[in-house]
């Protein structure tokens, strides 16, 4: 039924194929890779208040969109940046001091869920008026910062611990200077106050829990200002926290710089070059900045979430997003305004609505299925959603882009990585070969020979995973389909079929020096390969933990687990296994319900359809490696329906 030609033609072998072009790959120099883009975010639905943003985020569509986010591969979304976090927060009464006295149920409860069973960290961002606290004691804005960052710092530092706390983030208010954000109207004097507040109360916390009086509390960054840095004029509170930290940098309370920058068209070269331009500009102005470790949390292809966009429903924005990651890698290291690039956040967590099920800047297709009694929502996962799954995969080292010339104004980006080696435990490679994100007119019939050194072991295993348009894209489904708000069981299996990069080739390697060609004549653009390759004595895979089966509707269950992080590298897939519970004294068997899914991410939605129409009984899940190795089962979970 998909069309599935010929993409890639890859020859495991040292040959003299007639090619129209090659590359050979010298001395690769590799440096430190830190995953620095596995941040996403979004900005909850409903009134900015205690009530709107308690209910928007308890919503079960809004939990399950986290629940698909927190299923991608391990370490490919680490952190998550939501507004107005802190509205959580209930404010109860004064003290006899008059100091706010806080209640926070609401907010443990949805933090327990991040942190506990999603395993996301968050960025708290001090934002928010809890109980009007502050605008009802305008006077006193610094005291009550300080004093609610400390409260909410040291509630949760007795319910987690520090140390399971430390990848937390922590920020200033978001884009001050606008209007819609700046809802306490804080002047720029009291904004100033404000963040000194905040920092003073990052400092504080902990202080009453260290064991002895000679433990310092942990030192925690605060990020700020979050700040669009339009016009001086317009944006005064971003640059003048700037001005303050350049005037004495000791007193500076923020420790890295965050800023917004979005391309303007949907390239991901222009995030790149607009960031650029206004950390040039920063540091011109301010050059003791340049100390300073910096990120861009909002960097993404085009501004305004909601807005129906096309390329941001296929691969195209997959593309573009792995394009941007790997721009961003290379202007690190070119030594210029973005050295000190701490990380990048893709502001796409956000839940799509109709008629934009698929278009608007989110990682998941959302379909709210209104008519089921009661209603409920179905998720299809987007390329961008399997493109973070496929950069997760990369090592712990990598080499410069490399651009490998397909005709006179296109070239294949391609990014190599490394993990393991020098007396490690065995060697991993990961390398992803972009395309161009188009190219007009039609590239000419091109064989790409590209000569990759694989000699990482005597025994070794590779594999190639593609994403690819049609192929890999459930909107191309879904349109053909006519676009239904109510995709059908058929429909929806048939795009999860396609949600996640195609399995194109796997298999032993016997020699060194093999080489890989690439025979992109037929393939359509734009598209994705990602290559592993794996030493027998990298790390086996261990068993799957937490398994969780959480109801989608009558019928139909979501079932996902976590990843042992060292481990899944060389994952080839998942099995998924049931086991109906044993009616009338029939002996039941386990059943591979995965069978003919390609399933390299810790999820299965499982809609059982003919004979066998329940979902009640007994899940175990495991994972097969290049090597066609097993790993242990999980745990076996039982579901059963209400
Ligand atoms: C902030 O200013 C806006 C417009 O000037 C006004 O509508 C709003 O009530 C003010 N908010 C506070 C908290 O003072
Ligand atoms: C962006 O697209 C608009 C409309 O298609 C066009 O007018 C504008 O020139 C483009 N800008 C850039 C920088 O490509
Ligand atoms: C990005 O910046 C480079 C160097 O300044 C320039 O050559 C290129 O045209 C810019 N690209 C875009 C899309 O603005
Ligand atoms: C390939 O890599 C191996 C191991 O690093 C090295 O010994 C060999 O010389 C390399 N071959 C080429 C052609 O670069
Ligand atoms: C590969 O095997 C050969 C022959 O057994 C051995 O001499 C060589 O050291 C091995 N190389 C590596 C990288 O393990
Ligand atoms: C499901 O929907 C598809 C596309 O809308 C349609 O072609 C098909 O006949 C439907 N199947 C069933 C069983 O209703
Ligand atoms: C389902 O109902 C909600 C609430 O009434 C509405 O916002 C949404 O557009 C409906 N969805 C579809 C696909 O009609
Ligand atoms: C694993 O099994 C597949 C399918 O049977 C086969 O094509 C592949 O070569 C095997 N891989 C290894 C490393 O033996």
């Amino acid at each position: 039924m998909l069309p599935s030609p010929l993409l890639l033609l890859l020859l495991l072998c040292v040959s003299g194929h007639n090619v129209h072009a090659h590359y050979t790959s010298g001395d690769v120099v590799y440096h430190p890779l830190s995953h620095f883009w596995t941040g996403v975010g979004f900005c909850p639905a409903g009134d900015i208040d205690h009530e709107g943003i308690s209910a928007a985020l308890a919503a079960p569509e809004v939990q399950m969109n986290l629940r698909q986010i927190a299923a991608l591969p391990v370490g490919a979304v680490t952190h998550i940046r939501i507004h107005w976090l802190l509205e959580l927060v209930q404010f109860l009464q004064y003290d006899m001091s008059g100091v706010p006295m806080y209640d926070f149920g609401k907010f443990d409860t949805f933090i327990d869920f991040l942190h506990e069973e999603l395993r996301l960290s968050p960025v708290l961002e001090f934002m928010g008026n809890p109980g009007q606290v502050f605008t009802e004691n305008p006077q006193q804005i610094s005291f009550f910062w300080d004093h609610l960052v400390k409260t909410t710092l040291n509630h949760q530092i007795v319910r987690h611990g520090s140390a399971r706390m430390a990848n937390w983030r922590y920020e200033t208010w978001n884009e001050p200077d606008l209007h819609g954000y700046n809802t306490l109207n804080l002047t720029v004097d009291y904004y100033l106050d404000y963040v000194q507040a905040v920092r003073r109360g990052l400092s504080k916390a902990g202080a009453a829990h260290g064991h002895s009086s000679s433990n310092l509390p942990m030192y925690r960054a605060l990020r700020g200002p979050a700040g669009l840095f339009k016009s001086l004029n317009g944006h005064p509170r971003c640059w003048k926290l700037l001005e303050l930290c350049n005037q004495r940098m000791v007193h500076c309370p923020i420790d890295v710089l965050s800023f917004h920058r979005k391309g303007l068209n949907g390239s991901a070269v222009e995030i790149v070059n607009a960031s650029l331009t206004l950390l040039q500009q920063i540091f011109e102005e301010y050059p003791n900045l340049k100390q300073l470790p910096v990120a861009n949390d909002e960097a993404d292809p085009v501004a305004g979430w909601s807005t129906p966009r096309e390329f941001q429903a296929d691969v195209r924005y997959g593309v573009t997003l792995m394009s941007m990651v790997m721009q961003h890698w290379h202007a690190k290291l070119s030594g210029g305004a973005l050295s000190r690039l701490e990380s990048i956040s893709h502001d796409n967590a956000f839940l799509s609505y109709h008629p934009h099920e698929f278009t608007q800047r989110t990682l998941l297709a959302h379909f709210r299925m209104n008519e089921t009694q009661p209603p409920h929502s179905q998720f299809v996962q987007k390329p961008v959603y399997a493109a973070l799954g496929m950069l997760a995969k990369l090592g712990s080292r990598a080499a410069d882009m490399e651009l490998v010339n397909m005709d006179t104004k296109h070239s294949v980006q391609v990014w190599r990585t490394v993990s393991g080696g020098m007396g490690g435990p065995g060697q991993y490679m990961a390398t992803i070969f972009l395309s161009p994100e188009e190219a007009v007119p039609k590239i000419t019939p091109f064989h790409h020979k590209y000569t990759l050194n694989m000699s990482i072991a005597n025994e070794s295993a590779f594999i190639t995973e593609l994403m690819v348009p049609q192929s890999t894209d459930p909107f191309h489904l879904w349109t053909q389909a006519g676009s239904p708000a109510y995709p059908n069981a058929t429909l929806r299996e048939a795009m999860r079929r396609v949600q996640t990069p195609r399995l194109y080739e796997t298999g032993p390697i016997w020699q060194y020096n093999s080489e890989l060609v690439i025979n992109s004549a037929s393939i359509p653009l734009p598209w994705a390969m990602l290559l592993r390759v794996c030493s027998a004595t990298w790390p086996k895979l261990k068993r799957p933990q937490q398994l969780s089966i959480v109801e989608v509707t009558h019928r139909e269950v979501f079932i996902s687990w976590r990843e042992h992080p060292k481990s899944t590298q060389c994952l080839r897939s998942y099995e998924v296994w049931f086991k109906q519970r044993g009616g009338q004294g029939f002996a039941v068997d386990w059943q591979l319900i995965s069978r003919d899914w390609h399933l390299p991410y810790p999820s299965f939605q499982y809609a059982p359809n003919g004979q066998i129409s329940s979902v009640n009984g007994f899940y175990k899940v495991r994972g097969v490696d290049v090597f066609n190795e097993t790993s242990p089962f999980s745990q076996i979970v039982e579901y059963l329906e209400l």
